[in-house]
């Protein structure tokens, strides 16, 4: 098994994370012979804006259009946040999964037992959380029109019914390899897109009987996320709601670093990012947590291509790893990026009951 994989590391934390992700992944076809994986890295953010003064250059476009998935580290920085500038490190960001078409962004969150004693909430409302967020990734305000004159501004949202109806069938036919149960996150008290979302979401419902769907106001979802979140299964809402309620979910997991996420279009390429960002405040200093970067690639093996085993095999390191408590300092321990991810890869491969049972 042949691919090439895109490798844009980005700014901050994201080299770091990245590298940490390419050293698994590399590990994974070293242990099996039959994988065959080249990697091909091109700037994106802030360092391509440094190198090539855009945030997307056109080669690292064509380089992700012709790869079999692309890795992404993290962009942006204080170095490029000027309110006033013209080319910001996350319109490449935008502009690339626009370009790709990866129109569903997974968000999977589960609570690590070892983990649920960091989490501010009571241990016990910790146990058996896991859910997937089917975030919106390529519409609502981030892509809508922009005006911003000295004394007003303006970010215009807007969805079509095709946009919801596509990620909608996605929420659902993942829900139905799970528990069946469907989340729609909306504020149809007040915004008519999200009344097009209420009405377009419970159409495809009806194509899919086996699943329960239920509606949530996004103000009440934010308090019910940390009071009862093992209620949910799978939860779908638009690109601006998703953006937010995924970092609060971190927070039950116990650290942004841990959080994967795959963005999907309808073919197999794919875009696989941790959700967090830059953390201009760790960089380079060897404190970043790889793992929400190590499971993205997992979650690469996964979707892109189709390695369902050798995922599972990184995500099982990964959780031996935690349970061992070989943890960055978010996470309250003292191990560096790279010890953490040396442990990951000396774990890889010892995890065939599970897989087996
Ligand atoms: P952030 O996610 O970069 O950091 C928030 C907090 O979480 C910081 O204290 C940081 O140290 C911590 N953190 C994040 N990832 C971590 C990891 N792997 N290990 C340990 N700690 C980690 O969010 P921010 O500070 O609001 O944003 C910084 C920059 O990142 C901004 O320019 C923003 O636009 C950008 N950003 C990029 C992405 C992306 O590229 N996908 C995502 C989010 C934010
Ligand atoms: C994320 C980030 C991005 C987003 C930014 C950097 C554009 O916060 O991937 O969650 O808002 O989508
Ligand atoms: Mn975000």
């Amino acid at each position: 098994m042949k691919a090439t994989i895109a490798v844009l590391p980005g700014d901050g934390i994201g080299p770091e994370v990245t590298r940490a992700a390419v050293e698994v992944l590399r590990a994974v076809a070293r242990k099996d012979g039959g994988y065959q994986f080249s990697f091909v890295e091109h700037p994106i953010g802030g360092a391509a804006i440094d190198a090539c003064g855009e945030p997307l250059p056109a080669q690292t476009l064509a380089a992700c259009r012709s790869a079999d998935a692309v890795l992404l580290g993290a962009v942006g920085g204080p170095k490029w946040s000027d309110p006033d500038a013209k080319v910001r490190p996350e319109q490449g960001l935008l502009a690339l999964r626009a370009a790709l078409g990866v129109y569903a962004n997974l968000r999977p969150v589960r609570v690590h037992p070892r983990l649920a004693s960091l989490s501010p909430l009571k241990n016990d409302k910790l146990h058996h959380v896991d859910m997937l967020f089917l975030r919106e990734l390529t519409g609502g305000a981030y892509f809508g029109a922009k005006t911003r004159s000295a004394d007003d501004a303006s970010d215009e949202c807007r969805y079509s019914v095709a946009e919801i109806e596509r990620v909608a069938r996605r929420a659902f036919a993942l829900a139905r390899l799970r528990r069946k149960h469907v989340t729609h996150v909306d504020k149809a008290n007040v915004l008519e897109t999200s009344r097009l979302w209420r009405s377009t979401v419970a159409r495809v419902a009806q194509e899919f009987p086996d699943v329960t769907l239920e509606h949530q106001l996004v103000d009440s979802m934010a308090m019910l996320l940390l009071t009862r979140p093992s209620a949910y299964d799978v939860i779908v809402t638009e690109n601006l709601f998703g953006d937010i309620l995924t970092d609060e979910a971190a927070a039950l997991a116990g650290s942004l670093g841990l959080l994967p996420s795959a963005s999907l279009g309808d073919g197999k390429a794919g875009l696989y990012e941790p959700i967090h960002g830059s953390a201009p405040d760790i960089a380079g200093q060897g404190l970043a947590n790889p793992l929400g970067a190590i499971l993205s690639a997992a979650l690469l093996l996964r979707h892109s291509l189709e390695l369902e085993y050798a995922a599972t095999d990184i995500e099982y390191a990964v959780d031996r790893v935690i349970e061992r408590g070989v943890l960055t300092p978010d996470l309250g321990g003292d191990a560096n990026t790279a010890e953490v991810t040396a442990a990951v890869i000396d774990l890889l491969g010892t995890g065939e009951c599970r897989v087996a049972a």
